[in-house]
């Protein structure tokens, strides 16, 4: 290869996002340095993340740079290496971007081992969706056998494995999904104990008989209404990882009304970001590991092919067209 592709973002959205935010451009495969690396990617993640990255307000890390390659976790294998720790073939896990090739210097490189564990999937379940899912699970919902855990965005990368990694630990695990076809699936395949289709009109009253002990922990991806009705159901000193909002991120409004049940249940609610907490991954990347080698923490993944479908794709996460790990096929 002489050229290859990338997009770069080309304008902040104005509200909803839309294609002609992103750019995609034809680059020369560069040469590379002492110590560095190059990678052909093989599938890139598209998370919601990166829609609160296009915007240039204050938050945890600083706005994607305009004109700039969009950020993004990669999988993919080392086509080039001056740098002693890479060899040409290895497989590694890097953040090299919207982009089907990428140089690193080594230092956000890992090599991963796909021997038991699809390549694929250190972008998922055994990466940082499935890291976070562990996060907010063990060490701020602490739940213990026989309570109901709620989670939302039930079908999707962090929230299927949140449900799995409860009832492993005895829990009562719902979901709550978008669609009959995404609760089927979270109970029938997943083995949740139930899931709730919001879409279906009766989200109170379906939250209710799914969880006819109450709820004594949330992990909450979603926001406005679903996060409400959760609240409304959380029983005394409940607990909350505050995950994500995704249901805000594209310029929605996302009023909460049950704030009043932090106060009569006496509640406590923290958000978190993953990539923080960096000491507790190889604990976390363990367990996760060994269960999806062992066949027993399943995932689904949406795969759009080539760059040039990224952000169609990325459009839909965010309106819940995918079902399961949004990738992108970049090989
Ligand atoms: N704090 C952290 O460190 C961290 C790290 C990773 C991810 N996250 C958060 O975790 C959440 C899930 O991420 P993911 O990567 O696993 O994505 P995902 O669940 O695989 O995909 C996103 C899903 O969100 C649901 N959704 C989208 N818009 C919605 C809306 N308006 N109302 C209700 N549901 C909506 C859709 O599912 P339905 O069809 O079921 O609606 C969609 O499939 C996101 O909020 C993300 O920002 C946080």
């Amino acid at each position: 290869m002489a050229t290859y592709q990338r997009i770069v973002l080309a304008s902040r959205p104005m509200g909803e996002v839309s294609p002609e935010n992103f750019r995609l451009e034809q680059v020369p495969v560069p040469t590379i340095g002492a110590g560095e690396v190059l990678v052909r990617n093989h599938f890139l993640s598209l998370d919601p993340y990166m829609r609160m990255r296009m915007e240039d307000v204050k938050s945890y890390a600083a706005p994607q740079a305009l004109n700039e390659v969009m950020i993004g976790g990669t999988v993919g294998e080392v086509v080039g290496s001056n740098n002693p720790k890479f060899a040409v073939g290895d497989k590694v896990l890097g953040m090299l971007g919207w982009s089907e090739m990428g140089v690193s210097d080594g230092s956000m490189l890992r090599k991963v081992d796909t021997s038991h564990i699809p390549l694929s999937a250190y972008l998922g379940a055994v990466g940082m969706p499935g890291m976070t899912a562990w996060y907010g699970l063990t060490q701020i919902m602490q739940p213990k056998a026989g309570e109901t855990i709620v989670v939302s965005a039930a079908s999707g990368a962090v929230g299927s494995v949140v449900g799995q990694l409860a009832k492993l630990r005895g829990c009562r695990a719902v979901g709550i999904a978008g669609g009959a076809e995404k609760c089927a699936y979270v109970v029938d395949e997943l083995g949740f104990d139930a899931c709730v289709d919001y879409k279906a009109g009766n989200l109170a009253a379906d939250l209710a008989a799914a969880t006819p002990d109450g709820i004594d922990a949330v992990f909450e991806n979603v926001g406005g209404k679903i996060f409400d009705e959760c609240l409304a159901r959380m029983n005394p000193f409940g607990r909350i990882a505050l995950c994500g909002l995704i249901a805000g991120y594209d310029g929605q409004p996302m009023p909460i009304n049950n704030v009043r049940a932090f106060l009569t249940m006496r509640l406590t609610m923290r958000g978190f970001i993953v990539s923080e907490h960096q000491d507790l991954w190889p604990q976390g990347l363990k367990e996760l590991g060994a269960l999806v080698a062992g066949g027993k923490l399943k995932f689904r993944e949406s795969i759009a092919q080539g760059l040039a479908a990224a952000p169609d794709a990325f459009i839909g996460l965010l309106k819940g067209r995918n079902f399961g790990k949004q990738l992108v096929k970049l090989v």
